[in-house]
């Protein structure tokens, strides 16, 4: 499976200014031959069937445009073409044969740029009809919860792991693309590994904290209200748009197999004080950072929590449909 890092790296290529949902890239080697006309055909026909799941048809052949102009004409086809001569979208998508031929592949990729499937050495027959059925199935999984959102978990049994900068930063990085209101950003972060410092902030923590002690990294996430939007009806939003950022934190991490654990059980005074950060600025929240680890080093409250299903109010008690209700 490849992962392209952004739909925009081949957007370009296929002269598309943007992907709006899922592409069905297909690459077939000449215009006018006959399994080249019948695979085109094939996704002529189940067209309405793609677009009704958000996905784009898009052929690609070393053919000139005008020739493939002329093969949509000739062949009544309603797929979009893009004319790829020096067959480097091909290379790119490993869709060449040692010969230097095109190898007849497809590939179904996602908004995000993520290869979600892809077929190589394609025979023609039934081939667009199998593009279709994977494309449903993912359609209808990727329109469930986030699998990220349903699998983080405030986990607290720690391993004595160390986590590198590099992925502390990657987890930042992604708390950082958050949105924020007029684009403020005000989350600052004080990423802590030394292991004295570290120390000294779970020095800072009451004893039902006691399960950060393996943690190799602590972010704090601090703020003050003054570097973000102050509105009408006490709406200050940096506490939000921190929150925002927390949570691309902590989904990011998740995807990396890393804890990523929020707390507000700490000395705020206290550890404002050994990080520096300023008296006017909150610390909204320290995220205690580490690798998943053994269940048994919990106390047997936290055990249960730890093993236990996602303990949630019934979503009848949050969600109203056009009118509040107040509910406890
Ligand atoms: C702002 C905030 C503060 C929290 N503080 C603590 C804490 O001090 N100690 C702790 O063990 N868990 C803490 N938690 C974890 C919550 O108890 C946990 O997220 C909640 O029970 C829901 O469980 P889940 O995250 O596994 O879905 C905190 C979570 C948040 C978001």
């Amino acid at each position: 499976m490849q992962l392209f890092r952004q739909v925009s790296e081949f957007a370009p290529a296929l002269s598309m200014d943007q992907i709006n949902g899922y592409l069905i890239l297909y690459f077939y080697p000449k215009a006018n031959t006959p399994g080249c006309t019948r695979e085109a055909q094939d996704f002529t026909a189940l067209l309405p069937e793609f677009h009704k799941l958000d996905a784009e048809v898009v052929g690609v052949s070393p053919d000139k445009p005008e020739t493939q102009a002329k093969f949509i004409q000739a062949k009544s086809l309603a797929v979009t073409m893009r004319s790829d001569p020096d067959k480097a979208l091909a290379r790119a998508f490993g869709a060449l044969k040692e010969s230097g031929g095109i190898l007849r592949s497809t590939f179904l990729i996602d908004r995000a740029g993520i290869v979600r499937a892809e077929w190589r050495k394609v025979k023609v027959d039934g081939h667009a009809q199998e593009v279709l059925e994977t494309l449903r199935a993912l359609y209808e999984s990727d329109r469930r919860i986030n699998p990220l959102i349903s699998a983080r978990r405030a986990v607290r049994a720690l391993a004595e792991a160390p986590v590198s900068r590099e992925e502390i930063e990657t987890m930042i990085a992604a708390a950082h693309l958050a949105p924020s209101c007029f684009n403020n950003q005000p989350w600052r972060f004080v990423a802590i590994d030394d292991p004295q410092t570290l120390a000294a902030v779970k020095g800072a923590m009451p004893k039902g904290n006691y399960w950060t002690g393996p943690a190799p990294a602590i972010i704090a996430v601090t703020s003050k209200s003054e570097i973000d939007c102050q509105l009408s009806d006490n709406r200050d939003y940096y506490l939000f748009d921190c929150g925002m950022a927390v949570s691309n934190l902590m989904v990011q991490a998740t995807g990396m197999g890393l804890v990523a654990h929020p707390i507000a059980g700490y000395n705020p005074v206290k550890v404002k004080e050994l990080l520096g950060i300023p008296d006017d600025y909150v610390l909204i929240t320290l995220v205690i950072i580490g690798r998943p680890g053994d269940p048994e080093t919990l106390s047997e409250k936290h055990r249960e929590v730890e093993l236990g299903p996602r303990n949630r109010k019934p979503l009848t008690d949050v969600l109203f449909w056009n009118r509040f209700e107040e509910r406890s």
